[in-house]
């Protein structure tokens, strides 16, 4: 592929799958990528090496996730106001405050202790669906486990989940054209987030549970409590943050298995392989495809004279296939180590939820490999228009039904 014909901003792209003839390209050619933004941005740098990536990730002074958000286009002063509220898009130190009050509910024994509760989901939603022989992998499969332990780990009313799925579509798809009409609608859908937050509070405020809710409000930065924006912030994160990103791994991770029989079949004799497919299916899906820092000041990388206030934005897909740290890096793997994949991020931002995430992924395809082993694509396959999120609409597929006493 040609360097000119290289277009990582339309979304269009996307909806054909992720172009990794393109990464692959840049990242052999121009590593560090002075790239065109529309309509009218003043363009950005595409970092597609997977050292370059590392070095941005962990120089939070050089590369801010504060200054200019972490999303490619500029937003407005207001909106900027409510972005960085959240602690994805601070810097050190008022980053270090909030990622530390959020640990307390991520902590590997808090994490180890919902084993047993996320089983007992993974398997009523395969109980779901199992003696039916065919379904919408992507809703009744994929979406519904992240969904229920996000409303569980917020404590959201299971009831209320759909809520949580119908928000997060309109905020992360906001480019495709089934999810939202407008810009607007993303804000209309924060807002909502935000109401729904405040009424949970409220009606913690009697009676405090032990879910994050609780803990976020109870919580003192600096000697004080977190202000209602704060507050807001942070539930907006936590709820869209985990939802979309495992949803879009199980999707892609289920194709990935679909697509490469003999890998699946690898599984199914030695089940004791699905840790590491679970992390050569993070490595492969990359369901987050980029984050975006802005330069603090002048500097160099891969070679480019950088400037202060660029926009530079790291490309996880591409990282995750780098030829000078994954041999047959477009072979897929469930067997691949060593698999230092880059798809939770580097450095002070990685992923706060990733040992929750590869819980979820692990036990919902011990299910699948176990009790629909011959699960295979029975229609076409709808993706996200997204240059943001690697993300299935829908993926119909059909098995042998379960035969249950
Ligand atoms: C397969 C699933 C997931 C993927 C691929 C993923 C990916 C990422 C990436 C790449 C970052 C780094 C952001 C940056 O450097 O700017 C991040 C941060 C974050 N993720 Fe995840 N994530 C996943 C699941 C989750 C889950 C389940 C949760 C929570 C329930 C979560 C919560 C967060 C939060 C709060 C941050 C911000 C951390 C910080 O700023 O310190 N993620 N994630």
């Amino acid at each position: 592929m040609r360097l000119a014909e290289v277009d990582l901003w339309n979304p269009d792209v996307f909806v054909q799958g992720v172009p990794h003839e393109a990464f692959r390209a840049l990242r052999l050619e121009d590593p560090v990528h002075r790239h065109k933004e529309n309509p009218g941005g003043p363009g950005f740098w595409a970092v597609t090496r997977y050292a370059d990536v590392v070095t941005v990730s962990k120089d939070p002074g050089l590369f801010s996730s504060y200054r200019g958000g972490t999303n490619i286009p500029d937003y407005p002063p207001d909106d900027m106001a409510m972005i960085r509220m959240m602690m994805v898009n601070m810097d050190p130190p008022q980053h270090g405050k909030f990622r530390k009050l959020a640990r307390t509910g991520f902590t590997p024994r808090i994490v180890a202790q919902m084993e047993p509760k996320v089983r007992a989901a993974a398997a009523a939603i395969v109980d779901q669906v199992a003696g039916l022989g065919r379904c919408d992998f992507v809703t009744k499969i994929a979406a519904e486990l992240p969904l229920q332990v996000i409303a569980d780990l917020l404590g959201i009313p299971q009831e209320d989940r759909h809520k949580v799925f119908n928000w997060s579509n309109r905020l992360i798809g906001f480019d495709d054209p089934e999810f939202q009409t407008s810009i607007e609608d993303a804000k209309i859908a924060a807002a909502e987030v935000w109401m729904y937050a405040n009424q949970l509070a409220t009606m913690r405020k009697g009676t405090p549970g032990e879910d994050m809710v609780s803990v976020l409000m109870n919580a003192v930065v600096d000697g004080e409590r977190l202000t209602e924006m704060e507050f807001d912030g942070f539930f907006l994160l936590l709820a869209v943050a985990g939802n979309e990103t495992t949803r879009n791994l199980i999707s892609g991770g289920m194709l990935a298995l679909i697509e490469h029989p003999e890998q699946r079949a690898r599984l199914i004799a030695d089940p004791g392989l699905i840790p590491s497919a679970v992390e050569e299916m993070l490595r492969w899906v990359s369901p987050v495809m980029h984050f975006r820092r802005t330069a603090t000041r002048d500097t160099e990388l891969g070679g480019k004279k950088i400037a202060e206030g660029d926009k530079v934005v790291m490309y996880y897909p591409s990282a995750n296939r780098d030829e000078q740290v994954f041999p047959d890096g477009d072979r897929f793997d469930v067997g691949r180590t060593p698999n230092e994949h880059l798809a939770f991020g580097a450095g002070e931002h990685f992923c706060l939820g990733a040992s929750l995430a590869r819980l979820e992924i692990r036990i919902i395809f011990e299910e699948i490999i176990r009790r629909l082993p011959d699960l295979e694509l029975a229609g076409n396959v709808r993706r996200l228009r997204s240059n943001f999120i690697n993300g299935f609409k829908e993926i119909p597929v059909q098995f042998t039904p379960e035969k249950r006493p």
